[in-house]
């Protein structure tokens, strides 16, 4: 080639600017229907021609064929398919097409038709040359009418009309019996049946001095007296030159579909619908785009079906596929946000082999397949895709400048109800598409009725029902906090001398078992005190044993009362309660060593610890002794574990980085599981290190649903330090629809370490660390963005980035858990209890020694003086002398200044009232003794 291209340098260097023979943007170097595809590459001098370009491969696929310019004398401006020949006998065994172009040397235009035959691809061509010589032209337009008898050629000089057929001229004429305005242009064209558009740059008024863009009806019958209209109605004058040579921004587009006709206009950036009322067009509609980082929107339009239109874009940055897309709209709805979709889409990607290209043009057949030139002339074929599938890229490694798309059933997650060119749309919320199924998806399968217990948002593959397996947990426990008392006399006395009213409480209650201890005492002193007052020999004999023994006992009255011994049982029973509480207490320490509830108090979760929690800096130094639970802590190694849940990406779409300063990374080794059932894909690795940043890559055209970080590290025991297992994950999802494109989620440790001083002040702290991560929420949906800038940009890009920042917080949480007491505290504040019980109990006899007893003195004496004037009133009524009452009253007073009156009376009194008077006497001066 390159010997070609300096061949044309040194012989036709004069020309080489007019001919560009590698620019494929000028004219139309691509014309495509159902039955035929040709593209012309001057480069190559070569007519890439497929036959049967759409057809599936079930059928036999389309058949290419290289057809080579029989001269590299010629420089083709347009071609036109006609597609199989008519008048051919032999079964549809010829192809024809025709093309417009010009003898470089002389400068001399001609029109040539090709025909191919399909079994052998031999290949003729037929040419007409136009007669003129050395007037190159600019603008060589060629087309064919529908029916496919004739071709037409449009240039700013001469129209002609070609019977195919015959292979015959039918129709010469100058312009200036075709077209109206003087000067006129055109610079595209589109063919009906009887009738075409030739859209142009003309001088819309007679003075000659100002172009204007119009749109003209012709006659294909006559050729003569097109009717045009202008489609712009602008107020800036047009450079001639501009319009007259060729230029990429003034480029037109024309496309027919029924009666109605689309021109674009790059430079407006706009496209303008007409319709054809017979004899004149009008314009019904003019939609205007001006996408913020295109340049270049609706240099070439068409028809994709009756009401949707495809435009043009080109748009360096929008994907990574090409740098030109093709917008999809409805006809009457053309803004920035509604299109459709585009292509390449995330199902329809361009592969890279390609090195985004930009096209150079597409069309559209009428039966809605469409094929692409590329700036590079290769040749993309996109066959209209059912209901249920998409036309998707094929990957091949073959040298060819053809590349293929082929229907394929609609991928997870996603379902199409009509045929198109474009991508599946995704499962609305609460429906599904699992993608596993051999036949097409029309209508998404509907989840389980009750969202409550499934879990499938937007663009769900599988239904999960079961929530616990992507649920959140976390290692994370509040500590404990101190109880109200953490001093041991409080503590013991509370619960010696508390009395529950549950059963359980009431049943190991010290006061209870006391006060039962005091009434078996007390009725074994009722019994005692009863045989010493019968009298019975032998009894008492028994009884005055016991007595000695009990005062031996005594432990109150320092072994001078029997009763006092008998008391001492209360008190043993009471003190052996504190100390089994005593002994037990001790032992619940430290909180992590209890598995049991403190059964010997009526608070079951007793426990003889207290804690205090503080958060300390990192910064500050620490202790010998802390020191390796950081080096642990430190050295842990985490593992990440990414699982994408609802989700088709299978694990060779997915890489881990690193990333370092300034878009430096380094790769991970994962390790990927694919789950079908449950559409969840999970990656793990291990992270380098602690404070990072970690990129996930996922490549495709799939959504996730939720994503799960699980954080987990081995745990370790060294000595008295303790590293514990990590282990937790996080859910993260936004409700019904599907995580974003990218996502950036912060995890913020904090280093949590637990010290446990022993219960014997010489044995080592222990010290125990754990890992807390912290989460924030983050956006995770890119719904708002869909909904402001167009839903169509929900296929637009296939990369999804999950970025992970791990940081740790500058501080950690120091928590101490010490005993309440320790074990010789303990003894001490036992034995004081013990003597406190001692004291209380002699207290409680000096209480009654000193207030009960005289009070019942007084009692009794009262009672008897009561007791005794009743009895002496009734003696004197009987002898009825008031002498005797005042002799009395004298007696009285006397007896009971002299202390005699008992006594006294005693002898007045029969023996039976005096033995009583006795015991209660013994009995009063028993309790005095105590
Ligand atoms: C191929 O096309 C034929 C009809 O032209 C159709 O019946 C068949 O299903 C197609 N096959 C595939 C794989 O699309
Ligand atoms: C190419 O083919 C056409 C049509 O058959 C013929 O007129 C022309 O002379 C050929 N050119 C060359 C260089 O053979
Ligand atoms: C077409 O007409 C022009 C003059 O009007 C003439 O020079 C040319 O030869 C004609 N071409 C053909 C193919 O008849
Ligand atoms: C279409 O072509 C056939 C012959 O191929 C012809 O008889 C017929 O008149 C043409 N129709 C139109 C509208 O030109
Ligand atoms: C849900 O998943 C968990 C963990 O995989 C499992 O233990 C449990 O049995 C499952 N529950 C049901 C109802 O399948
Ligand atoms: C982390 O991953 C490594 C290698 O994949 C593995 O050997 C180790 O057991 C994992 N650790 C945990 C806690 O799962």
């Amino acid at each position: 080639m390159l010997f070609r291209v300096i061949y044309f340098l040194i012989f036709f260097n004069i020309s080489w600017c007019q001919y560009d023979l590698i620019n494929v943007y000028p004219g139309t170097r691509m014309s495509v229907n159902d039955d035929m595809f040709v593209s012309a590459s001057n480069a190559f001098y070569n007519f890439a021609v497929l036959l049967y370009p759409f057809r599936n491969t079930t059928d036999g696929g389309s058949i290419l064929c290289n057809m080579r310019y029989n001269t590299t004398d010629r420089f083709v401006h347009s071609v036109a398919v006609i597609g199989i020949a008519k008048n051919s006998s032999t079964n549809s065994e010829q192809f024809m097409f025709v093309f417009a172009a010009e003898k470089i040397s002389t400068m001399s235009p001609y029109v040539c038709i090709g025909i191919i035959t399909k079994s052998t691809c031999s290949y003729s061509y037929s040419c007409t040359d136009m007669g003129i010589t050395g007037s190159h032209q600019e603008y060589f337009l060629i087309g064919v009418d529908t029916n496919g008898t004739y071709a037409y050629g449009f240039t700013s000089l001469f129209v002609f009309k070609l019977d195919i057929y015959a292979d015959k001229i039918i129709l010469n004429l100058t312009t200036d019996s075709v077209w109206p305005s003087q000067g006129f242009i055109p610079h595209a064209m589109d063919m009906a049946d009887t009738w075409g558009v030739v859209a142009g740059y003309g001088y819309a008024d007679e003075n000659r001095n100002n172009y204007g863009t119009l749109g003209c009806l012709i006659d294909l019958s006559t050729l003569i007296n097109a009717s045009c209209i202008s489609v712009t109605n602008e107020s800036t004058f047009l450079i001639p030159s501009n319009v007259v040579l060729y230029n990429d921004l003034y480029e037109l587009s024309v496309a027919i579909r029924g009666n109605k006709i689309l021109i674009g206009i790059l430079r407006l950036s706009s496209v303008v619908i007409l319709h054809n009322y017979g004899s004149s067009l009008h314009i019904s509609r003019m939609h205007i785009l001006s996408f913020l980082s295109s340049n270049s929107v609706c240099r070439v339009v068409d028809w994709a079906d009756d009401t949707t239109i495809a435009l043009l874009v080109q748009d360096p940055f929008e994907t990574s596929w090409s740098t030109t897309q093709i917008f999809f709209y409805r006809e009457n709805s053309v803004t920035l946000t509604s299109p459709i979709f585009t292509f390449p889409n995330n199902q329809q990607i361009i592969g890279s082999r390609l090195s985004r290209p930009s096209f150079a043009r597409f069309s559209i057949t009428i039966k809605g397949n469409m094929a692409i030139l590329t700036d590079k002339a290769d040749i993309l074929i996109i066959p209209l895709a059912s209901a249920g599938y998409t036309s998707s890229w094929i990957y091949n490694i073959e040298r060819t400048y053809v590349f293929y798309f082929q229907p394929k059933l609609c991928i997870g997650g996603t379902y199409k109800n009509h045929s198109s060119l474009g991508p599946c749309q995704i499962c609305p919320t609460n429906t599904r598409n699992p993608g596993t199924f051999s036949y097409e998806i029309t209508q998404c399968i509907s989840c389980s009725n009750n969202s409550s217990n499934s879990f499938c948002p937007l663009a769900s593959l599988a239904d999960i029902t079961n929530l616990t397996t992507i649920s959140s947990y976390s290692q994370a426990v509040a500590y404990p906090e101190t109880a109200d008392t953490t001093d041991i006399e409080d503590i013991l006395l509370k619960n010696i001398f508390q009395i529950g009213n549950d059963p359980h409480c009431l049943l190991i209650s010290p006061v209870l078992w006391t006060i039962i201890a005091s009434a078996l005492c007390f009725l074994f002193i009722l019994f005692i005190v009863t045989i010493d007052l019968c009298g019975y020999e032998p009894c008492i004999k028994y009884s005055k044993t016991m007595k000695k023994i009990f005062k031996h006992t005594d432990i109150i009255g320092e072994g001078k009362m029997w009763i006092g011994g008998l008391t001492t049982l209360a008190i043993i029973v009471l003190v052996s309660f504190s100390y089994w509480f005593s002994a037990s207490f001790i032992r619940r320490y430290p909180i992590e060593n209890i598995f049991q509830s403190a059964k010997f108090s009526c608070d079951l979760s007793l426990v003889n610890a207290q804690f205090s929690t503080g958060l300390v800096l990192l910064a500050i130094p620490k202790s010998e002794s802390a020191q390796p639970i950081f080096d642990l802590l430190d050295k842990q190694i985490f593992n990440l574990t990414v699982e994408l849940i609802n989700t088709g990406f299978t694990c060779n779409s997915i890489t881990a980085q690193e990333n370092l300063i300034s878009s430096k990374y380094v790769p991970l080794i994962i390790d990927c599981q694919q789950t079908i059932i449950t559409a969840t894909t999970s990656v793990t690795f291990s992270l380098p290190r602690h404070l990072t940043t970690i990129q996930i890559n996922i490549s495709g055209p799939y959504w996730i649903g939720a994503i799960r970080l699980c954080i987990r590290g081995h745990g370790q025991i060294s000595g008295s330090n303790t590293l514990r297992e990590l282990d937790f994950c996080e859910f993260y999802s936004t409700p019904n629809q599907a995580i974003s494109r990218y996502t950036y989620i912060p995890i913020v440790f904090v280093k949590n370490i637990n010290m446990t001083q022993s219960l014997n002040p010489t044995d080592p702290v222990l010290y125990s660390g754990i890992w807390m991560p912290t989460f924030t929420t983050v956006p995770l949906s890119d719904e708002e963005y869909y909904l402001k800038f167009g839903n169509y940009l929900r296929y637009t890009s296939s990369a999804t980035i999950l970025q992970i920042m791990l940081d740790e917080r500058p501080f950690y949480i120091k928590n101490i858990q010490q005993p309440i007491v320790r074990t010789a505290e303990l003894i001490f504040h036992s034995l004081l209890f013990t003597s406190l019980c001692i004291e209380l109990f002699a207290f409680s006899f000096l209480f009654i020694k000193l207030l009960i007893k005289p009070i019942c003195q007084s009692i009794v004496y009262l009672f008897k003086k009561i007791y005794h004037r009743i009895f002496l009133l009734n003696d004197l009524h009987s002898s009825n002398t008031n002498d005797s009452i005042s002799k009395i009253q004298t007696h009285l007073k006397g007896s009971i200044e002299s202390g005699s009156f008992i006594y006294e009376n005693n002898q007045r009194k029969n023996s039976k009232t005096c033995l009583t008077s006795q015991t209660e006497l013994n009995s009063i001066e028993t309790i005095s003794k105590l």
